[in-house]
């Protein structure tokens, strides 16, 4: 069944397009399929407009599109949306009838597309294998309850769970293409986050480099404000946008050196420990700014809290062939640590692949 087929090319966009849904599209003529489309990646083109792309590059002029979930009616710009309505791209490109999976499970949308579809005289038939749609969008459908960005955590370790040296030291763990690939998901991302001891021990720049792409936004939790004014972050923050999230009794002398720099300073409430950010209020005023997706880069100890309060929503590991050893060499999540396998994370839609001589392995938490 074509509904079948539409599901198989939404789940490509697995793992690339949260907290947008995964979405798959056949653009056809009578009965024939003449153009195919997903939503590749978050911020990307839509399924449908993929579909309308792919039939327009080999000279067809489809009259029907099947979808698995309902086409969007929001325009750009309304609740964060970065892309253009397929309800209006759909009427243009004179599609006459659409076939829909699910109905958008935001309460803000639902149906307003089939609504709009139909009063321009499109017929519409929707529900079909509607369940399926909506069982491979869990992650979507738990995005739709967050007030805060979907977060990706993501690291490289050894063989053996180590993200750097007993000194240290972390350069590189992993190779060229996991690096690239880490560039790949900076890209599709509004923020890229480190802790201060990693800002402070790499002295990352937390660019996109590798790949041709979107420069996201930089951000340091930093409770203390020490971050130093010869860091690459803080030297090159009016050139590449660079967030400091500091405690609230940091010394407004340091935050206005780092504001003369150019880097935006954001107070945030302390734990009860005031080394340590209040991270639910600091990740809620991420999304408050504006930021949907996040990449989190560690390091482990900001990777634990991050897990202990359910702000992680997304993992992605390369594994290197190396091994390092010892009991002092950090791992990817820091912290007190579960004390029984029963209290064990469990990894959702566990996935792997290789990257060059890495393994990348992903999942998601929901
Ligand atoms: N291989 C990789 O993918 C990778 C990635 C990143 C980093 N690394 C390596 O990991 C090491 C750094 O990791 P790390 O765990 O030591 O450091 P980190 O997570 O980058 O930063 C830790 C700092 O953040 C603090 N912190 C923890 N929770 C916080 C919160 N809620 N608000 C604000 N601050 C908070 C920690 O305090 P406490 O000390 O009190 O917990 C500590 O001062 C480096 O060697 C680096 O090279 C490897």
């Amino acid at each position: 069944m074509l509904m079948r087929e539409a599901l198989a090319l939404a789940q490509r966009g697995r793992g690339e397009v949260e907290p947008n849904p995964r979405v798959g599209a056949l653009a056809l003529i009578g009965d024939e399929v003449v153009g195919r489309g997903w939503h590749e990646y978050y911020g990307g083109p839509h399924a449908e407009i993929m579909a309308l792309r792919d039939a327009a590059q080999h000279g067809h002029k489809p009259d029907t599109m099947i979808v698995t979930l309902e086409p969007c009616s929001a325009k750009k710009g309304e609740g964060g949306k970065k892309t253009d309505a397929c309800v209006e791209a759909l009427l243009q490109a004179g599609i006459r009838r659409v076939y829909v999976g699910a109905i958008d499970p935001d309460p803000r949308h639902r149906r307003r597309g089939v609504v709009e579809l139909e009063q321009n005289g499109v017929e519409v038939q929707d529900g079909v294998l509607a369940e399926d749609s909506l069982a491979i969008n869990r992650p979507f459908q738990k995005a739709l309850t967050l007030d805060r960005p979907w977060t990706i955590a993501k690291w490289a370790m050894t063989l053996d769970g180590k993200t750097a040296a007993p000194t240290g030291e972390a350069r590189w763990i992993s190779g060229p293409e996991s690096r690239r690939r880490t560039h790949v998901i900076r890209a599709r991302c509004d923020a890229v986050i480190v802790g201060f001891r990693t800002a402070q021990i790499d002295d990352p720049e937390l660019t996109v480099r590798h790949v041709e792409g979107r420069q996201p936004i930089r951000i340091v939790l930093d409770p203390l404000g020490d971050i130093g004014d010869d860091s690459n972050l803080v030297r090159t923050a009016r050139k590449t946008p660079t967030w400091v999230l500091v405690g609230e009794g940091v010394d407004p002398l340091r935050t206005g050196r780092l504001q003369d720099f150019g880097v935006q300073v954001i107070q945030i409430r302390t734990a009860e420990d005031p080394r340590h950010l209040h991270l639910r209020e600091a990740w809620r005023e991420l999304r408050r700014r504006g930021l949907r997706r996040v990449l989190v880069e560690g390091g482990g100890s900001l990777t634990a809290d991050l897990l202990s309060w359910g702000c992680v929503d997304q993992v992605t590991a390369f594994v290197a062939p190396k091994i390092i050893g010892g009991k002092l060499a950090p791992t990817p999540v820091g912290g007190e640590g579960r004390p029984f396998m029963a209290e064990a994370l469990a990894i959702q839609e566990w996935s792997w692949r290789a990257s060059d001589e890495d393994l990348q392995l992903s999942g998601f938490l929901y």
